[in-house]
């Protein structure tokens, strides 16, 4: 693509009233309610990327024999616009989801979409959907960015035609409970992702993959799945929709610790943002592989003082208890910790634009 493209603005000619609007965004929840508007651009063999659209939020018509509905190429990404202070929509490291977003592509032998188209949703959006920003500390507007395959036909092999399709959605915190501490289950039995597999992608079918282990997890009493390798079952991973950062000793001498990218967990970009943040408060910081028995045995001896999981959605969440085959422990007796909540104070001031914004993380939108 050389010259950007336009987008084609159809308005919605019935969008929801300001009350409306305001009793979403006082009471969001998460990914409930979505905006009046969607954003949609056609791929095909033919013609590459083309019809930008902005329409109303409306469903979409499918074929039984879309490719989808068979061959699963669906691959989402998930980023967040907040009010600032000085009424500004911001996102927060955009670019680094659109590139994400072709690496799933490329995964999944679907098309890449261009930076700018991704970009340029995403503002379109905001121009016309930008009144549903919620303005409370803890909400932001949730982007949904999606593609999938929409060739009909039964065949195995990748798609000659995709949608790309952006919704939004006002959003409150992931977990009902607040920045309280969640519980996981280590998911023995059952794997997320192998080496060679489609774990560091942002693909559906990894999702539909947790959701048995998810129901196990809950009927454990727990509220979230820990994944471990596929191989060995002992080096953790990630959680469902969330990658793990576990903090060794305290104060200034503490130490953030996160398992390495090892090609089956997703790069998550508030993990990565994490690790230099945390090295700016003089924190030291490891990308390593942790075990199971290393968790369990420094939470017994009090080495390991806090774990807590980060991500867009569930943005820092700490882990307070952990249960798994053949028993169950605390970390710090459950308790929220401090380096958890300094990081997760340093990131959502930078992101709300209470604090400055040095690296050029935050794009006005
Ligand atoms: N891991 C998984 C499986 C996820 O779905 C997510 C959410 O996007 C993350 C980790 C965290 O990634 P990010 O920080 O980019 O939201
Ligand atoms: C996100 O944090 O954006 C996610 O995608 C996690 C989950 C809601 C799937």
């Amino acid at each position: 693509m050389t010259a950007p493209m336009p987008f084609t603005r159809i308005p919605n000619p019935a969008p929801a009233t300001p009350e409306r609007v305001a009793e979403v965004v006082a009471r969001p929840g998460f990914g409930q309610y979505f905006t009046d508007h969607m954003v949609t651009v056609r791929w095909s063999k033919a013609q590459g990327w083309h019809d930008p659209k902005v329409e109303p939020y409306h469903d979409i018509p499918l074929d039984p024999a879309a490719m989808v509905l068979h061959y699963g190429q669906a691959i989402f990404e998930g980023l967040k616009a907040y009010r600032h202070p000085d009424g500004s929509i911001q996102s927060f490291r955009p670019e680094a989801n659109a590139e994400r977003m072709r690496a799933s592509s490329r995964r999944m032998a679907m098309p890449e979409l261009p930076d700018e188209l991704f970009l340029g949703s995403l503002r379109e959006l905001i121009a016309v959907d930008g009144r549903w920003v919620p303005e409370e500390d803890e909400e932001s507007l949730y982007f949904r960015p999606f593609m999938f395959a929409t060739e009909v036909g039964l065949g195995v092999r990748p798609s000659s035609e995709y949608l790309y399709v952006l919704i939004a959605s006002p959003a409150g915190s992931y977990f009902p409970g607040g920045i309280k501490p969640v519980s996981v289950w280590l998911s023995t039995e059952y794997v997320r992702a192998a080496p060679g597999g489609t774990g560091a992608a942002k693909f559906a079918g990894n999702y539909a993959a947790s959701l048995v282990a998810q129901a196990q997890a809950a009927e454990k009493g727990c509220d979230q799945v820990v994944w471990l390798d596929a191989v060995e079952r002992r080096w953790v991973e990630e959680m469902g929709g969330m990658n793990l950062a576990f903090v060794f000793g305290s104060g200034a001498d503490a130490r953030v610790v996160t398992p390495e990218l090892s090609g089956s967990l997703l790069p998550g970009i508030t993990r990565d943002s994490l690790l230099t943040l945390a090295r700016d408060l003089g924190y030291q910081v490891e990308e390593r592989r942790i075990s199971t028995d290393e968790w369990e045995k420094k939470a017994a001896s009090g080495e390991l003082t806090e774990v807590f999981a980060c991500g867009t959605a569930a943005v820092i969440t700490p882990v307070g208890h952990v249960k798994h085959a053949d028993g169950e422990f605390s970390i710090s007796g459950g308790e929220t910790g401090e380096v958890t909540m300094k990081l997760r104070d340093t990131l959502t001031s930078l992101q709300r634009g209470l604090t400055p914004d040095t690296r050029g993380w935050m794009t006005r939108l």
